[in-house]
């Protein structure tokens, strides 16, 4: 399974934010929800060896994330108010114990931030870490897990310094996608286009058409 963790550090983990106006009201949530399009949908089809994890660290109810299991999910579709409805309704939820609670088909929410998804990752097996970040090495030269590799990435302002701290604590590998800073769910894009194409050249079909 490919997992994509995206840290939102101001993204609201409130379901308090208006559909008609995402990027205004919901601390840039649109920018994490655009990243769970790319991580999991292809052209009429959803990656079922996906998982997306939304860390929201905005907001009174935060921190809160949101995981979304490309094995299971239903209702994920190429347009970002439906997307943000779901989360609305994610995030109203009372979550009352530890760990993710399964809402929906294929969605949790935990009350926690990046903690909960390393405990998460860790309870799921064995896994690689990589942190994108402008100027890292090369993902196109670099050797990569393609069986469980997790990769994190920061939302428009990057990652906050006790995140990058995390990340470097548990060793994650860093990882450059080229010259250009470019938005969330583009680096997405790039990241699934090179597993692609190693899946590709490994004759592993990298994806269930559904
Ligand atoms: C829009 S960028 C963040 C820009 C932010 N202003 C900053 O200075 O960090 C969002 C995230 O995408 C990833 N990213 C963007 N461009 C990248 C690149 N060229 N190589 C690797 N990761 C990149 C990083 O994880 C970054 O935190």
């Amino acid at each position: 399974v490919r997992r994509f963790v995206i840290v939102g550090q101001k993204a609201t983990a409130h379901p308090d934010f208006s559909l008609d106006d995402l990027p205004a009201t919901s601390g840039r949530l649109d920018v994490l929800l655009r990243c769970v399009q790319t991580a999991l949908l292809v052209s009429h089809g959803l990656r079922r060896d996906a998982m997306v994890y939304l860390v929201l660290l905005g907001g009174p109810s935060a921190p809160r994330t949101i995981r979304i299991d490309g094995r299971s999910a239903e209702y994920v579709r190429p347009d970002e108010r439906s997307i943000a409805g779901l989360a609305r309704k994610l995030l109203a939820a009372a979550i009352d114990e530890p760990g993710f609670v399964l809402l929906a088909h294929g969605m949790s929410v935990a009350r926690g931030g990046l903690d909960a998804v390393l405990a998460d990752l860790a309870q799921m097996g064995a896994f690689t870490p990589y942190v994108l970040e402008e100027g890292a090495a090369d993902l196109r030269e670099a050797s990569l897990d393609l069986g469980n590799p997790v990769f994190f990435l920061g939302d428009h302002l990057g990652f906050d310094p006790s995140t990058r701290a995390r990340l470097a604590e548990i060793g994650a590998t860093p990882l450059g996608v080229g010259p250009v800073s470019v938005h969330a769910d583009d680096v997405v894009a790039i990241v699934w286009n090179e597993l692609d194409r190693r899946d590709a050249a490994n004759e592993r079909p990298s994806y269930r058409p559904d």
